[in-house]
Parts: C-alpha cells; structure tokens; sequence
C-alpha cells in the first residue's frame, strides 16, 4: 500500500527550500501528489526555472519520503516566477523583476555580463527582456546581432526585436547609428519612462536592464520609473573599480533598491597554451568587498577572448560556447542571482 496524500505532505512539511528558508508545503511549491500503483508523481513548482537548488531539493526530497517506502518517485518541476515590485508597477504589468545591471566604472564589462545574464536566463526556461538604457554608448544591438534593425510599432506600442529567445530594447534601435545622444535629464528620463510605458513587454519573468555607468541621471530616473526588483554590480578586481562599486551601491541603497550582488568580470585568465591561471588586474576583490558589506557575491566571470568575439559577432558566449568554462560561469551566476530575486520575491529581503 502506497502511503496516503497527507503523510507525503507531513514529510514534506520537514524539507526546507535552502534559499528560502521554509518548508516546501508551506510555501505552496507542492502542486500535485499522485500515486500510480507503488509510482509517486509529485508536482513541484519552483519560484523561479533558472533554480541553483533543484539538486538539493530533489535529494531532501527523496531522502523524506523514503522512510515512507516511496522508492519509485517521479518529480515533475514546474516554475513560477513571483513579481518583486512595488505599487507603481502599472507602467509595465507583465513585468515581474526588473533587474539593473550596473557599475561604478566604465568599461568593466555590464553589457557583457549583462546580455550573457539575460541569455542563460533564457536557457534556463524564463521568459526574459533585456533593455539597453545606455543612451550615450548602446551596446545591446552589436552584442545580440540586432544591429540596424528597428522595432515595429504596433497600435501606437513599439515591440521589442527579438533576439537570442528574448525582448530586445535599446536606444541604438531608436537614434540614427553613430550620432551621439546629447540628452539632459528630462529628456532622458521622458525616454525611459517610454521603455516602460511604451512597449510591449509582454509576460517577462525578468527584465534585465544595461545601465550606462556610475551614478548620474539615468540610474535615478529608472528607479523613480520602475520599482527595481534590485541591482547586480559588475566590477573588474582591481581596488579602483572596487571603490566605484560601493559608490554605486550606496546610490541605489539611497533610493532602496536592494543589492542583489556583485559580480567579479575578468576575474583572471587561463592560458589557452599552458593552462596556467593569470590574475591579471589581481583577484577577488569583488568577493571580499560583497562579504565586508553583507552583498551577495554572484560569481567570477574569467578574461575570454570568446567573450569578446561573442560580443562582437552578436551571439553571447553563453549561446555560441555553452559548455565552456566562462560559459558556466555565467550560468552559475545567472542562477545565484534568479535565487536572489526569489528570496526577494518571497521575502522582501535576502541574504547574502
Ligand atoms: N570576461 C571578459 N573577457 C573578455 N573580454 C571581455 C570580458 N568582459 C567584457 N569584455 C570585453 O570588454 C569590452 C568592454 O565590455 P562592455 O562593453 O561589456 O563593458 P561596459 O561596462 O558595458 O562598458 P561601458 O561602461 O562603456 O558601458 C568589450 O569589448 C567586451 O567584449
Ligand atoms: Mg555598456
């Protein structure tokens, strides 16, 4: 005899989402318990597709409903993305999390990290956007092959340009290729509010947003537009860009975005000869600076000509290598950081 419905869900009620904190029935996450014959099928919906903890998860799982005689057990994982925003988000209601990758320096690689986020994010089943709301220096249509392509307008919305599996939006679809933006704050604010309120998102689990860089008008008119689910900030490991990265942080601590966590790019290099590691700019600066101030550290991104390449030819090394070690790397981080917006999701706060 199989056991019935209400012991599974008892011994349920003993294994914890380890992100979250709490058990798996009481966060609703138990969607179906069904026995065919001595065969359990049991639903589980995860807060987001891109989980780091689904191992775990189906190891406490199994290891809960064995005493149980359940030997033969079948997980069927679904996922459901929790929208982490505040009141105004009318602006774009399929928006669920929006996600700004930024930094205090330029040049430190946040197009890169933050295009190669969004696509492992696709990987990963979720239904993404990226918005490029650098209007001084667009870099969304190069690095997704989007470049010269222009966005429909349909009823008066603009649609985003697909690319990769995901939204597209940038200004460099929008002003004449090469001629500079010289934009004040209203108008740049009037532009991004557009972003918003303008276009066809559709359902998107998570917005990934390229911020130009440092701490001026764009980053505060997105957070007075959009209630940001939280920021990632890019840094390379040198100490002067590690010091921007806590300006950066202490901008959106001001205005109450949470810090999702830090990301070390070009973390180091492994000869392609030797295989021999080389810290070029030193190494992990990022991870002690995300540790002295309680951030989330969400991974190191190595020094890759693929990287470049990909960025230039407009398929993220993420899609073109995905098996390659920076590739993995990405995807590690890409799920670190989905587990981050789910503690915000669920819980308002996370922890590092
Ligand atoms: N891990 C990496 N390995 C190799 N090249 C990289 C890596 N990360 C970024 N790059 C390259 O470094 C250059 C700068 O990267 P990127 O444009 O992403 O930086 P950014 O921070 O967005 O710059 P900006 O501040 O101008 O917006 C690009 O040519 C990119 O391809
Ligand atoms: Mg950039």
């Amino acid at each position: 005899m199989p056991p019935s419905e209400d012991a599974v869900l008892e011994a349920l009620r003993h294994v914890h989402d380890p992100e979250l904190h709490e058990d798996l029935v009481s966060l609703g996450m138990i969607k179906n318990v069904e026995f065919a014959g001595e065969k359990l099928f049991l639903g589980i919906e995860l807060t987001t597709p891109a989980c780091p903890l689904k191992d775990q998860i189906e190891g406490d799982v199994r290891a809960a409903l064995t005493p149980l005689g359940v030997s033969d057990l079948e997980i069927q994982w679904s996922a459901r993305v929790a929208p982490a925003r505040g009141p105004d988000a009318e602006r774009a209601p399929g928006i669920r999390n929006v996600i700004a990758v930024a930094s205090g320096k330029g040049g430190v690689g946040k197009s890169t990290v933050a295009v190669n986020l969004a696509a492992a994010l696709v990987q990963e089943g979720a239904s993404v956007g990226l918005m490029d709301v650098d209007i001084y220096g667009p870099s969304a249509p190069l690095m997704t092959g989007t470049v010269g392509q222009k966005p429909a307008i349909v009823e008066g919305r603009i649609q985003p340009v697909e690319a990769h599996g995901m939204a597209v939006l940038s200004m460099g679809y929008l002003v004449p290729e090469g001629q500079a933006v010289v934009w004040r704050g209203p108008l740049l604010h009037k532009a991004i509010t557009q972003f918003f309120e303008d276009v066809d998102w559709g359902e998107r689990d998570y917005v990934v947003v390229d911020m130009p860089p440092g701490t001026g008008d764009v980053q505060l008119s997105l957070t007075q537009i959009f209630p940001l689910t939280g920021a990632v900030m890019v840094t390379t490991p040198q100490p002067v860009a590690l010091a921007d990265v806590i300006k950066g942080a202490n901008m959106f601590d001001r205005v109450n975005v949470p810090m999702l966590g830090v990301i070390e790019n070009m973390s180091y290099f492994v000869c392609p000869c030797c295989g021999e590691r080389a810290e070029i700019f030193a190494h992990g600066g990022g991870r002690t600076t995300a540790a002295e101030h309680g951030w989330p550290f969400l991974g190191e991104i190595p020094i890759d000509p693929t990287v470049r390449i990909g960025g230039d030819e407009g398929t993220p090394v993420v899609i073109s290598h995905p098996e390659s070690p920076v590739a993995l790397s990405f995807r590690q981080a890409a799920r670190t950081l989905a587990g981050k917006v789910s503690q915000i999701g669920r819980r308002g706060a996370i922890s590092a």
